[in-house]
């Protein structure tokens, strides 16, 4: 698949708004900063009896969703409905694809209909893209997750909670544990890290589990739990992503657990005000304790919740990007 390496052409409009979300890389710290302070605006209408704002009333969101959801289909759904856009649920898994036709006649089918947003995850990286290259300037692309790519809503939902419970990003110590190779999320969470300012992002991972060029997103590796996790602020932590690994990678769960699970004994390195993230799903037992998952410092929970909000922002700030660049 045709992979975009200059993404900011085709997400922003000439005002330097967002029209598309498809990637972090290449975006700056105001526009993710907005994102964030437009999705706290946001979270108070999830609190309210009436979840609901007309921002995007009369609009048409269509999920397009070729790969496996739970809680990023549900909350961009949820997202788009309290933002009061009429939304299309596609599991084309299950739909027209199997019968034969091509994405593209998929695409012009749903065009077709009048649709403003498709949100898109897709197992091939650069799907979104494509996606975003040839569909008509009328709609606008945001990438629910690609490949081993980018998810770059999911990654904007966890720096929200960081800063919920962190104040700010400066002077912070974070550390991502796992599957980093196979991982979208953690790409695009360093990412965000790194151009919002946090003073260090390490990534904790056995070498099978880490991509060859992590270092030159700006992240350091360590190989044990004991010094990767020493006071740090967050420990954000990943599953073993077993439909993306091709051979065996790993001696085996019980061992990986063993040196990388997080337990109450290990989480004891971090800072005793540390915060435990997971984008879930969490596989217990597997790389986290129970004790953990359901623990004090656990904000895993939070993390689905202001993924509402999240998508919130960037739907309803893509949609008047979208529009204003369409204007110009
Ligand atoms: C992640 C994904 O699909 O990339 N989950 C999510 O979006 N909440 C991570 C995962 O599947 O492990």
């Amino acid at each position: 698949m045709k992979q975009v390496t200059e993404p900011n052409h085709l997400q922003l409009n000439k005002q330097g708004q967002l029209k598309h979300f498809l990637t972090l890389d290449g975006l700056d710290k105001a526009l993710l900063t907005e994102i964030l302070d437009t999705a706290d605006s946001f979270i108070e209408v999830g609190a309210r009896s009436i979840k609901k704002v007309p921002l995007l009333r009369g609009r048409t969101v269509v999920n397009l969703f070729f790969e496996a959801s739970t809680r990023t289909r549900s909350t961009f759904e949820l997202a788009a409905k309290r933002l009061s856009a009429d939304v299309l649920n596609l599991n084309i898994s299950t739909s027209a694809t199997s019968k034969g036709e091509s994405l593209s006649d998929t695409l012009q089918n749903l065009e077709a209909m009048a649709s403003d947003m498709f949100v898109v995850r897709h197992s091939q990286s650069g799907a979104p893209h494509f996606i975003a290259e040839s569909v008509t300037p009328n709609v606008s692309i945001i990438n629910a997750g690609d490949g081993r790519h980018a998810h770059p809503t999911q990654a904007m939902l966890d720096m929200l909670t960081i800063r919920q419970h962190k104040g700010c990003f400066e002077g912070l110590s974070v550390a991502i544990v796992g599957d980093i190779l196979h991982s979208r999320v953690a790409r695009s969470q360093i990412r965000a890290l790194k151009i919002l300012g946090v003073s260090e992002v390490r990534v904790i991972a056995p070498n099978t589990l880490l991509p060859v060029d992590i270092e030159s997103l700006g992240a350091k590796v360590f190989g044990c739990m004991k010094e990767g996790l020493d006071n740090v602020d967050v420990v954000i932590m990943l599953r073993l992503q077993r439909e993306r690994m091709e051979g065996a990678l790993l001696p085996s769960e019980d061992e990986f657990y063993k040196l990388y699970g997080l337990t109450t004994e290990k989480l004891k390195y971090a800072k005793p005000d540390a915060i435990v993230m997971h984008p879930g799903p969490i596989n217990r037992g597997v790389e986290i304790e129970s004790a953990v998952a359901d623990g004090p410092q656990s904000v895993i929970l939070n993390q689905v919740t202001n993924g509402i909000a999240v998508r919130m922002a960037v739907m309803s700030m893509a949609m008047s990007g979208h529009v204003a660049g369409r204007d110009a």
